[in-house]
């Protein structure tokens, strides 16, 4: 394991995930070192299932990233340093299919596991193991405007339930965490 993270419990995070994942945004990353895709996110939940710590993220069938969630066992979700947002908007508006965001961004690859990669620039990563994976499906919406507004497109969201089995913070003495 890398030195530029440590290991934290997920029950000692102070965060405040609301404005986390709604302003701050994240990184959902999947595959390998050899081969891997990362992409900004903002919706999300972090909670407990199963009596386990969880995060679910919600990936569109269209992202690239999607095909690397599907495949591998884990996930994992990062948070960056307030200065790397031009960093977030790069990987949310350009595609892994057609762009080298490793290359374009200068985002620096870690590998936490096989199927587990980060970032140097991370300020706070979990590590996913995939329990439950499905898709938002439009006859179970309860209120139908949530759906014509979110799915005009019909590209209904899967979601994967993951167990936070690490977290890490960077041990950077930068790290605001
Ligand atoms: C702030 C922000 C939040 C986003 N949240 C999500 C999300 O939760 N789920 C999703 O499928 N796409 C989301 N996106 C869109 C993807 O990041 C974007 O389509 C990205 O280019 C996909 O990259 P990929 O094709 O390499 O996977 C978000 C984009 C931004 C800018």
């Amino acid at each position: 394991m890398t030195t530029l993270f440590k290991t934290v419990s997920a029950e000692s995070l102070k965060d405040n995930f609301f404005s986390r994942l709604d302003r701050d945004w994240m990184l959902i990353t999947a595959g390998t070192m050899a081969q891997f895709n990362t992409m900004t996110a903002s919706w999300g939940t972090l909670g407990i299932l199963w009596n386990k710590p969880v995060a679910i993220c919600f990936i569109r069938p269209q992202r690239f990233t999607f095909q690397f969630a599907e495949k591998h066992a884990f996930y994992t979700l990062s948070f960056l340093e307030e200065q790397y947002r031009d960093i977030l908007d790069f990987c949310g508006s350009h595609s892994g299919k057609d762009t080298d965001k490793v290359a374009q961004t200068g985002l620096k690859p870690v590998e936490l596991g096989a199927e587990s990669i980060t970032f140097e620039q991370a300020r706070l990563v979990m590590e996913c193991r995939k329990l439950y994976a499905d898709f938002i499906k439009p006859e179970n919406f309860l209120v139908r405007e949530i759906m014509e507004k979110n799915y005009p497109g019909k590209d209904f969201h899967r979601f994967f339930i993951g167990e936070i089995v690490n977290c890490y913070s960077s041990s950077s003495p930068f790290s605001i965490l």
